[in-house]
């Protein structure tokens, strides 16, 4: 941090993340100001400055073109409390009454800029996976069309006809070639069989080094699928709750490759101070991992369910996909706070749909589920090495 003196008229604050708040202490402030000169230096320094003005300080209507040329120089956010301040329509930035939100708005835009750019070549399979699952969401798609756009590709039609015999879609008779593949699956297990190549080719190529993470994911995916098997019994739907369980901290796996310092920074505050660690990373990157799921799902075009996962499964949002989600929460919460030792949400409200016995309590369904989840746990093996 920077002190203020009659030479530098100003205080500069670190941060973090490449953003600096600078903070006037002259009352009136015009186009030749030092402030004015200082911020032009710092906009080719920094990737995100935030200028705050204190209710004593206002602007003159010259240093409006001066502030425009920053802006396109950096990513510049004001904070004032009152119009009078500034004299002129702020129309190329963000203005903000308190500075927490002017740095948690540069922070999000930057994190989630950087995460799009570093995986914007997600996989291998990249052009004829994500093309056909584009594909599948058109509504008069035919099996002989997604045929002709896999045949052409080995290597995806060995991996669709390696994950349709797992053991988690194999329940009858092995798959030898992609046409029982494709009938067998159907156009929504063949979509959930490239949701998985997808994040697998993800796991291999970004997060090799995340194998925790990618072990909870897998473990959550178990888990919220024997949960909801105690309800349903249709295939299709516990294959989206595999896929949503297996992808539901793709966000965080995303914020740890692109970030490594600064998360395994978050991940020991949420340790140490026993807080969410959606909160701590809200307070380091200005955003969570769950915004930063839902954006690259949408990136990817990966199925709304999965969006929806990504971006709800901390809290007990309602929204359209709530049977694939819901088993997901509640695994999830499980985990944080049994393997964790994080603080989990308070997942009870949720409990009493996957109870098995009748008339009972929140907090008895809640306990139900725990003892269930503690029991399940013996059966899950991770795929990963
Ligand atoms: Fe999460
Ligand atoms: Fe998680």
């Amino acid at each position: 941090m920077t002190t203020s003196s009659a030479a530098f008229p100003f205080i500069v604050k670190d941060c973090g993340l490449n953003v600096v708040e600078f903070i006037n202490v002259d009352p009136v402030i015009d186009g030749s100001h030092k402030a004015i000169g200082a911020l032009n230096i710092l906009s080719r320094k920094f990737k995100g400055i935030v200028f705050t003005l204190p209710q004593e300080c206002s602007l003159t209507a010259d240093v409006e073109p001066q502030l425009k040329q920053i802006s396109e120089k950096t990513s510049l956010r004001l904070v004032f409390q009152n119009t009078s301040q500034v004299p002129f329509a702020i129309d190329f930035t963000e203005a903000f009454c308190h500075t927490e939100d002017a740095v948690a708005s540069i922070k999000s835009s930057l994190v989630i800029a950087r995460v799009i750019k570093d995986f914007a070549d997600v996989t291998p399979f990249r052009t004829s996976a994500l093309n056909i699952l584009d594909l599948l969401k058109q509504p008069d798609i035919s099996f002989d069309k997604i045929q002709k756009g896999i045949i052409d590709e080995p290597l995806l039609v060995a991996r669709i006809l390696q994950v349709a015999n797992s053991a988690f879609y194999m329940r009858r008779n092995p798959v030898d070639n992609i046409e029982n593949a494709l009938a067998y699956l159907g156009l929504e297990g063949i979509r959930q069989v490239l949701v998985q190549l997808i994040f697998q080719s993800l796991a291999t190529k970004y997060f090799a080094h995340q194998k925790d993470k990618l072990v909870h994911g897998e473990c959550c995916a178990h888990l919220a699928v024997k949960l909801a098997e105690r309800k349903t019994k249709d295939l299709m739907t516990l294959g989206k709750i595999r896929v949503a369980g297996l992808l539901h901290d793709v966000g965080a796996l995303a914020l740890q490759f692109c970030y490594q310092d600064e998360y395994t920074r978050t991940m020991n505050e949420a340790l140490t101070q026993k807080t969410s660690i959606i909160e701590v990373e809200r307070s380091i990157f200005g955003t969570d991992h769950c915004q930063v799921g839902a954006r690259l799902s949408s990136e990817w075009k990966l199925p709304d369910y999965v969006k929806t996962c990504a971006s709800d499964h901390h809290s007990i949002a309602s929204s359209q996909f709530d049977k694939i989600v819901r088993p997901v929460i509640c695994a999830n919460a499980f985990l944080n706070t049994a393997i964790d030792k994080l603080p989990g949400l308070d997942f009870s409200p949720l409990a009493r749909e996957f109870s098995i016995t009748p008339n009972i309590s929140d907090n008895e369904a809640r306990m139900e589920l725990l003892a269930f989840f503690t029991e399940t746990m013996k059966s899950f093996t991770p795929e990963q090495g």
